[in-house]
């Protein structure tokens, strides 16, 4: 193998560290603890074993996490008004609507009802805006994640031909935005992109968000490039493996980041940051 590993588990357990130590100062300043609400409608178990993930997440930092378990036939009018309950608590720092909803919830104007200082998740039109316009703002966590992970790699941004695979708007449009921001010079390709292969193998940092096991190749990445693997898939024997065929990139990519150990743990160590960031920025006000 040629590539250096980018190790995404030991990277997020420094930003935890770090949280924590700063949790503890917003402790002994303010006289409580921040607070990250989450709200779960359903029952789809992949979804409650991540919000389980961060609502003990929360804890180990010190902060106070609570989860909201509603049925999936809940009315989109309660889930409204728990969110502007939860805007108006002064406790609750971050809200964090997991998705996705059951299907017929109203998405769009479930998330634009949490209050742009405590959004966690970045989703709001508010901090999406900002995001675009280079205003500070809340970051949405897996695309934080990945350029914490470029920036830990030394991975150099500046006028490099970064291709994001995938336009959603969780992570391939603020990936996106986020790496024009860093002076990179950015395609998004997706699923009618022509000539995918080709065009992966011109960048030198390749983000993959697209959601397909193993789907980009080897001999589709430029020799010594970046490459940050979004996906979490199954494969054929039932193994959780990326969006990039990693053997075969780890052959050729500079630097590669594994699935699991890689973007997963970081997103729920950006999510404890952003929660942190949006206490003390209340706080402050
Ligand atoms: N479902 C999968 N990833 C995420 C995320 O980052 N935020 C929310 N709210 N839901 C998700």
């Amino acid at each position: 193998m040629k590539a250096r590993i980018i190790d995404g588990t030991s990277i997020a357990l420094q930003v935890r560290r770090e949280v924590a130590r700063g949790v503890e100062e917003f402790c002994q300043k303010c006289g409580r603890s921040p607070g990250l609400h989450v709200i779960l409608a359903g029952d789809d178990p992949g979804s409650a074993v991540y919000v389980r993930g961060k609502e003990k997440a929360a804890e180990e930092v010190g902060m106070h996490g609570k989860v909201h378990r509603l049925p999936a036939d809940v009315d989109p009018e309660y889930l409204v008004k728990l969110v502007r309950e939860l805007n108006a608590d002064p406790a609750v720092d971050g809200i964090l609507v997991q998705l996705p909803l059951p299907g017929g919830l109203p998405s769009q104007s479930i998330l634009d009802a949490v209050d742009p200082l405590k959004d966690v998740d970045g989703f709001h039109p508010i901090n999406v805006g900002a995001l675009w316009s280079g205003l500070p703002g809340i970051v949405p966590c897996t695309p934080n994640g990945c350029m914490r992970l470029l920036r830990e790699a030394g991975a150099h941004l500046v006028g490099a031909r970064a291709l994001v695979v995938g336009r959603s708007h969780m992570v391939g449009k603020p990936m996106s935005g986020l790496l024009l921001n860093a002076h990179a010079t950015v395609t998004i390709a997706h699923s009618k992109t022509e000539n995918l292969p080709d065009r992966c193998r011109d960048a030198d940092i390749l983000i993959a968000a697209i959601g397909r096991a193993k789907m980009i190749a080897g001999d589709w990445i430029k020799p010594g490039a970046t490459v940050i693997d979004v996906g979490m898939n199954r494969d054929e024997h039932g193994k959780l493996c990326g969006d990039v065929d990693f053997a075969g990139a780890a052959e050729v990519a500079g630097a590669i980041t594994p699935v699991p150990g890689g973007v997963g743990p970081m997103t729920i160590a950006l999510l404890l940051e952003n929660t942190l960031k949006a206490a003390i920025a209340r706080e402050s006000r």
